[in-house]
């Protein structure tokens, strides 16, 4: 087989918070991917950073109040920490915020200079006169030119679904200072992403992404690529634009390019001379960027026509993947469904999840759902009732009555059975498709515990005269525990080594998970795996859940009745109040939702059915962004029973259900009590 070079890359994470569990995903997915491609002896370099720039960052430092630089180095001392107590292998884990990046960004500007793709254009944005800043949407709130409500972004109301500019909001005020911004023009720097329509249609359809991606992209490439802002005003945490004082790139500019910058950095930390070989235009040298489908217009668009155009190579595949769902529920921070990788890795050993979520892994993008009772479930029932149940079974006979040594031959078709597999799981490694993987590998794992089981060794063994039998079944067992774990090894690669060690073999690749081990001396049989215990899984769920769960609970037990008299002395001196028969006027009643579905053409509404016990109404809903039609089906809400009509776009929208939460994902249904029937008024 020729020997393959191969750059692998996963997603930059974000310079903002901790590594979790959705995170985690994609770099234990690309891992597996990589001990895999290092098992068949290609060169394979993996190489990752943290994605540091932009103006999240330089606020979050200021209200640190440390510089931007040493909150980013924080950040990348806990990322990296986290990732290698799950056994992530990079070759280097960097920062964007390097000279490496920094001399990538300018010399690829300025090739796409030369290349006539870069125009200036004065563009009006709201500006905060206090701060000294441009202000993004997301950092602008006001009430919505439609339907009035307070508090929306800058792009989207999340009450009525109404997309439009930030300079449309009715008495807009910026989120970092609370003053009211200004319009000003700047002269911002595009690259004429335009030009690359065609190039782009063809090139996602060239065989380097799924299909379901290639799709998915081509819904904005029918309507025509439009060029793209790749600079933001000073201040900003970023690298310069060379040529334009006070011009920065933006951060999804210069994130991508830090691929390269790290592997820069590998290269001349190894000494080695591979820059070249694996991005110059005409490099037969293989990259893989592992992406979640949220940036797939970054890698797939934007990326390959920067390469394209500044005379670099473009990916050889992009394997894009879908999100998990803890027990579905997106994992969001404000509903405290986020597990952080350190919490999991304090109270359960982190192969757990290797493993978990390679029975979840696919070629697909399509979201998963996991949750903490299947893992141990699988974990507990596949790797220890299955896998090293087999070792278990087998060695204590060949130590005590065969002094540790194996038998000199194979005593079951069995053995060259599993080895026959190996081309269909070398095409599930390759593909991503590690949950057939496994499924395979554990069929052979139910084989081989059969096989045992009807040879009874521990029955036979009683018998004088059985001795050579038992010695045999055992061997094989022992020679059908070492493929299994050998296939399992880029999944599982602490197990895999304490067994090779058990084994008395040197470290598996993938040639050597066939030689048979005849004569050989196998090593005291020690636990190789302890179960997993479902307690453990309770305290670290307790744990991620975080202390504010707990005193909110007592809050409302306990301390009720002085929480009761805090909040109205509060609201005694509060302007705006409203007497008790304003209140008394508004209808909100207690409503099943019997049917949710999507609306052609909205992006943000979802059209409700609701049951009001004897009536049904009809409703749209700012929530699409935070639940799938399934999840609302079935449960009940409330809902504003006498709100007049509103006639909207889709249709007429008799009502409207009650949410709380700053939007996007962070929105939530009020959900009645258990025991509230529809119809019921709420008072
Ligand atoms: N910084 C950018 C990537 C730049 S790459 C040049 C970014 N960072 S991120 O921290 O928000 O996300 C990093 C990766 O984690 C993305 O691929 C994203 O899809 C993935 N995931 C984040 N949450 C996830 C889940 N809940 N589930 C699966 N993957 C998710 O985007
Ligand atoms: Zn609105």
């Amino acid at each position: 087989m020729t020997k393959r070079h191969i750059l692998v890359t996963s997603a930059l994470p974000n310079a903002n918070g901790p590594i979790h569990l959705g995170h985690l995903f994609e770099h234990i997915q690309t891992d597996i991917w990589v001990r895999y491609q290092r098992m068949q002896g290609h060169e394979c370099i993996y190489v990752c950073a943290d994605d540091t720039h932009g103006t999240a960052t330089m606020l979050e430092a200021e209200k640190k109040g440390i510089v931007a630089e040493a909150y980013i180095a924080e950040i990348k001392a806990s990322h990296e920490q986290d990732f290698s107590e799950f056994s992530i292998s990079y070759d280097n884990y960097y920062s964007t915020h390097s000279s490496e990046n920094e001399a990538y960004c300018t010399e690829i500007f300025h090739a796409l200079e030369e290349a006539g793709q870069i125009k200036e254009k004065a563009v009006e944005q709201l500006f905060d006169p206090e701060k000294n800043l441009f202000l993004a949407d997301r950092f602008i709130v006001g009430r919505c030119p439609k339907c009035n409500t307070e508090d929306q972004y800058g792009d989207n109301c999340e009450a009525c679904g109404a997309t439009y500019a930030a300079t449309d909001l009715i008495d807009p005020k910026s989120k970092i200072s609370g003053a009211t911004p200004v319009l000003k023009s700047s002269t911002h720097i595009f690259f004429t992403l335009s030009n690359f329509t065609d190039y782009l249609k063809e090139w996602t359809r060239s065989g380097t992404l799924q299909d379901q991606v290639a799709n998915k992209l081509a819904e904005w490439l029918d309507v025509g690529l439009t060029d793209w802002d790749i600079s933001r005003d000073a201040p900003y945490f970023g690298i310069e634009i060379p040529g334009y004082p006070e011009k920065y790139f933006y951060v999804w500019m210069d994130a991508p390019i830090g691929y390269i910058a790290s592997f820069k950095n590998w290269c001349d930390r190894t000494n080695t001379a591979l820059v070249n070989d694996y991005w110059s235009q005409d490099s037969n040298y293989e990259v893989h960027h592992f992406i979640g489908k949220d940036i797939i217009n970054f890698h797939a668009l934007f990326w390959p026509a920067i390469l394209k155009c500044a005379g670099y190579r473009t990916p050889t595949r992009i394997h894009t993947h879908g999100f998990v769902n803890l027990k579905g529920q997106k994992m969001s921070k404000s509903r405290n469904t986020v597990v952080n990788a350190n919490t999991f890795a304090k109270h359960l050993n982190p192969e757990f999840l290797r493993y978990y979520y390679a029975t979840k892994l696919s070629n697909s993008i399509d979201d998963n759902d996991i949750n903490m009772e299947d893992l141990v479930q699988k974990v507990n029932s596949d790797l220890v009732g299955k896998v090293v149940n087999i070792a278990s079974r087998c060695a204590g006979f060949i130590k005590k009555q065969f002094q540790g040594k194996l038998a000199s031959a194979a005593g079951t078709e069995l053995i060259a059975e599993f080895i026959d597999k190996k081309p269909i799981l070398e095409a599930h490694y390759e593909a991503g498709d590690f949950s057939k993987a496994v499924r395979e590998i554990m069929a052979m794992a139910d084989k081989a515990n059969q096989y045992i089981a009807e040879n009874e060794p521990w029955a036979k063994i009683k018998i004088p005269g059985n001795e050579a039998d038992v010695h045999q079944v055992c061997s094989d067992g022992i020679n059908m525990f070492k493929i299994i774990i050998g296939y399992l090894k880029p999944i599982v690669p602490n197990l895999a080594k304490k067994s090779e060690a058990f084994l008395n073999i040197e470290a598996m690749d993938w040639q050597s998970i066939d030689s048979p081990l005849f004569d050989h001396e196998i090593n005291k049989f020690k636990a190789l795996l302890i179960r997993a215990d479902g307690k453990d899984v309770d305290s670290m769920l307790a744990e991620a859940a975080g202390p504010d769960v707990e005193t909110e609970a007592k809050v409302s037990g306990k301390k009720s009745k002085a929480a009761n008299d805090r909040t109205s002395e509060k609201a005694d001196d509060k302007l705006g109040e409203i007497e008790f028969d304003d209140f008394a006027k508004v209808d909100l009643r207690v409503v099943t939702i019997i049917n949710a579905e999507e609306v052609e053409g909205a992006d943000k509404l979802l059209r409700l059915t609701l049951d009001l016990g004897d009536e049904t109404r009809n409703v749209f809903a700012g929530i699409k962004s935070a639940y799938t039609p399934a999840q609302l089906i079935g449960k009940q809400t409330v809902m504003v029973a006498n709100l007049k009509p509103r006639k909207m776009k889709f249709g007429l929208s008799e009502g409207m259900v009650l949410a709380a939460g700053p939007g996007g994902r962070d929105l939530f249904i009020l959900e009645p009590h258990k025991g509230a029937k529809a119809g019921m008024k709420v008072t």
